[in-house]
């Protein structure tokens, strides 16, 4: 900590207990374990610096962003000595380019400050979830963020066009490049997204513009049954095509609970369940409106739909998305669930709802299902609750036997087990359990290749001893 301290700015370091407490609790609150110290590094060159000073010291470093995670996986994990090494006090925006359509900033810029300066630039920058307030890039790279807009946009896999990583021995790769072609070998940039910080600390990143969206028709259609959303859904995209950007499900109980914990959101209607769509486009004279009232007056006439609302305003059009994006806030207020996030092939949605639904009553009486999520990409939020009254921190063996029934559903029909919020500590045991093999062994392969004393992130994504060695 000296060594940290004498390397790096003024105040950089961090080490009492009530300092460092938000540093390691994650945003659910079901794990926190003590760091050695937080570390504030200012630019590139000081993670530089903190990241060698813990590897010759053999200590972990776990890197941070906005905490928002839902999967520990930016917290210390039980064990071996670490450090948390937060990115906020680098958010410079390094250059912005209108006409190659690239925005560079660094790794603690939060979302919303990006969709800001590209909104601002006349432009687009997609990447959209509840957290975005305090979400940053840098941990929305390392962890391969989705949200609402995937359907449209792609997930951050998609948006990044370089990147700047500070490697586990302290060097830095420098691929901080804004080029759309590059076909030089291996893509190195996709090596460091979505490998949540075992690999290396994204501490900037070149990311893709787009035209700004000049008109959006957003709508909230109450539905009978999951069977009729998916038919909605498949019916907006058949008119509106690649103007459909957003297609989210939100069963009714996921309403109700909004309605209920959260001030002010009340759903326009009440129904069995619920489909918000927005469709958007960059040309003014796109028939987006009439696009969208047309799906909803077939949705009408055929049944699919009981009710349906079209925003009329901006100000009508936040509290429809309020409603959606509310939901995890609801959930956590009102004793957490445990949850889930899990992809299946979308034809298959209403059959694995029906049979999670199926699963709940018959093995896990009293516990209420809490299903939402991004329908128009086949991933489906299937959370469960605890009895009213009873804390998901209190029900012991319980949670991982949910959580084996559930992904063990989605697995059967092809699916996955964590479609975006990635492995982090607490998702490890079904990464075991239903990776094979190779799969495991070229994650670990990559793992000791590039951090082979396990310095960076240690205690997630990886199973015990895959990719381990004896200081982790
Ligand atoms: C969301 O889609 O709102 C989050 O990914 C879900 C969650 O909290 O489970
Ligand atoms: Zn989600």
């Amino acid at each position: 900590m000296a060594r940290l301290a004498a390397a790096l700015p003024p105040g950089a370091v961090l080490t009492s207990p009530a300092d460092r407490a938000a540093f390691e609790t994650d945003w659910r609150r079901l794990h926190a374990h003590p760091a050695l110290c937080v570390v504030q590094p200012g630019s590139t060159a000081d993670v530089a610096a903190a990241v060698r000073i813990c590897a010759e010291a053999a200590v972990g470093v776990v890197p941070q962003g906005g905490n928002t995670g839902l999967v520990a996986g930016a917290v210390p994990a039980e064990g071996a000595p670490q450090v948390v090494l937060t990115l906020r006090r680098m958010a410079a925006v390094r250059a912005l380019d209108t006409v190659g359509d690239s925005v560079t900033v660094e790794a603690g810029a939060t979302l919303q400050s990006v969709q800001e300066l590209a909104a601002g630039a006349g432009r687009l920058f997609p990447l959209s979830l509840a957290a975005e307030g305090t979400a940053q890039i840098g941990g929305l790279v390392a962890t391969n963020a989705g949200g609402l807009q995937v359907l449209a946009y792609g997930s951050m896999r998609a948006l990044v066009l370089g990147l700047e990583v500070v490697l586990p021995d302290g060097s830095i790769w420098e691929g901080l490049r804004p080029l759309r072609k590059d076909n030089t070998g291996f893509d190195l940039k996709q090596l460091f997204i979505g490998a949540e910080g075992l690999l290396g600390i994204v501490t900037a990143a070149c990311l893709r513009l787009f035209p700004a969206v000049t008109q959006r028709v957003t709508a909230l259609a109450g539905v009978p049954t999951v069977e009729s959303a998916l038919r909605l859904f498949q019916a907006a995209r058949d008119r509106a095509g690649t103007a459909l950007t957003m297609c989210e499900f939100v069963s009714g109980e996921a309403m109700r609970l909004v309605a209920r914990r959260v001030p002010g959101a009340r759903p326009p209607f009440d129904a069995p369940a619920y489909v918000l769509l927005e469709l958007s486009s960059p040309a003014a004279d796109h028939p987006l409106r009439h696009a969208a009232e047309t799906v909803l007056e077939e949705a009408l006439a055929g049944g699919l739909a009981l009710d349906a609302v079209v925003a009329q305003s901006e100000r009508e059009r936040l509290q429809l998305l309020r409603l959606r994006e509310e939901i995890s806030d609801a959930e956590l207020a009102d004793g957490g669930a445990v949850k889930h996030d899990i992809a299946v092939p979308i034809a298959l949605i209403p059959e694995t709802v029906a049979a999670v639904e199926a699963l709940v009553r018959r093995r896990f009486p009293g516990y209420r299902l809490n299903v939402f999520g991004h329908l128009g990409d086949g991933n489906l939020h299937v959370n469960v609750r605890p009895p009213e009254g009873c804390s998901v921190a209190a029900i012991g063996p319980l949670y991982q036997d949910i959580t084996c029934a559930v992904e063990d559903l989605a697995m059967a029909r092809g699916g996955s087990f964590s479609a975006e919020h990635g492995i982090g500590q607490m998702r490890i045991a079904s990464l075991g359990r239903y990776k094979s093999a190779v799969d495991l062994a070229l994650m670990s392969a990559l793992k000791r290749a590039l951090d082979p004393h396990n310095i960076l992130n240690p205690g997630k994504l990886l199973p015990a001893g895959q990719g381990r060695d004896a200081r982790g």
